[in-house]
């Protein structure tokens, strides 16, 4: 159901157990495209289906693919970007003490980069990535500097980004932590996202309470979301948390 904001702002000025869990939609005013919008990076024209390219199975069997794809749509974007007035507006919030967690299954690490502390990234983090053959870390310096498919510099084994890729489980911990956040949050804010992908978007069940609010450009199908804000995440943010 579409709400007036003044409602909205009602509801997250009265609450100090908010917890919001948000999508790509969110770094799209940073400049990152998101995936399924009609500018998303899986409605362009490839020679493999996006959602293909970036499984665990594709990226084995076709690494330079997979690098040359990651690269252009997807890091690079993200190191050009900025916080937006939504991210930092989630972290005003947190300082406050009205905000327990951010969930994201973004991977741009926005949202630290804003000064929220407390970030669970369902879908990995472009920090963490990782030799298949030996485990070595490699920072994202090392990574994105490094033209083409990326290895390893201690065993040649291919280095493996720091995001959860299509056929992969998500994280056990970042899950359970996410599960509690959520079923014990007052308020919960879901922002810029289709809330199609799977483990993901079924964690929103979690949630008990009757006020879950939804902030995107697009209704999402979804019968537990109360409040239905449309319209730009940031913009929205700003409006409905002002107390700075
Ligand atoms: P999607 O691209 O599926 O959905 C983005 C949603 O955000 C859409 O509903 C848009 O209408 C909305 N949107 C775009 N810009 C917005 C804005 N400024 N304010 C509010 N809403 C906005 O992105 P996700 O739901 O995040 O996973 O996609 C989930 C997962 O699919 C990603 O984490 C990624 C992808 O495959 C992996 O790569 C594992
Ligand atoms: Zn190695």
């Amino acid at each position: 159901m579409q709400v007036k904001i003044a409602k909205v702002k009602q509801i997250i000025d009265q609450s100090n157990n908010i917890v919001f869990f948000g999508g790509a939609g969110m770094s799209t005013e940073s400049g990152i495209p998101d995936f399924r919008s009609a500018d998303g990076i899986y409605k362009q024209k490839y020679n493999y289906p996006p959602e293909q390219i970036l499984s665990i199975n594709f990226f084995k069997r076709h690494p330079d693919v997979f690098y040359d794809f990651l690269k252009e749509k997807v890091l690079t974007p993200i190191l050009a970007a900025q916080p937006n007035q939504g991210h930092i507006k989630l972290a005003q919030m947190e300082k406050a003490g009205k905000l327990k967690a951010v969930i994201t299954q973004n991977i741009d690490g926005l949202h630290q980069r804003a000064g929220s502390e407390n970030v669970l990234q369902l879908h990995g983090s472009i920090k963490n990535n990782y030799c298949l053959k030996c485990g070595k870390n490699f920072s994202l310096d090392y990574f994105a500097k490094k033209e083409g498919t990326v290895y390893c510099d201690r065993c040649d084994g291919l280095i493996h980004p720091g995001a959860v890729l299509f056929g992969e489980p998500l994280d056990s911990m970042i899950m359970r932590k996410t599960k509690e956040y959520i079923s014990q949050a007052e308020v919960l804010i879901v922002a810029g996202t289709s809330m199609i992908v799977q483990p993901a978007a079924a964690l929103v069940n979690y949630y008990q309470g009757d006020k879950l609010i939804l902030l995107n450009l697009t209704q999402v199908s979804n019968r537990r979301i109360n409040y239905f804000l449309k319209g730009k995440a940031g913009e929205l943010l700003s409006q409905l948390y002002t107390d700075t």
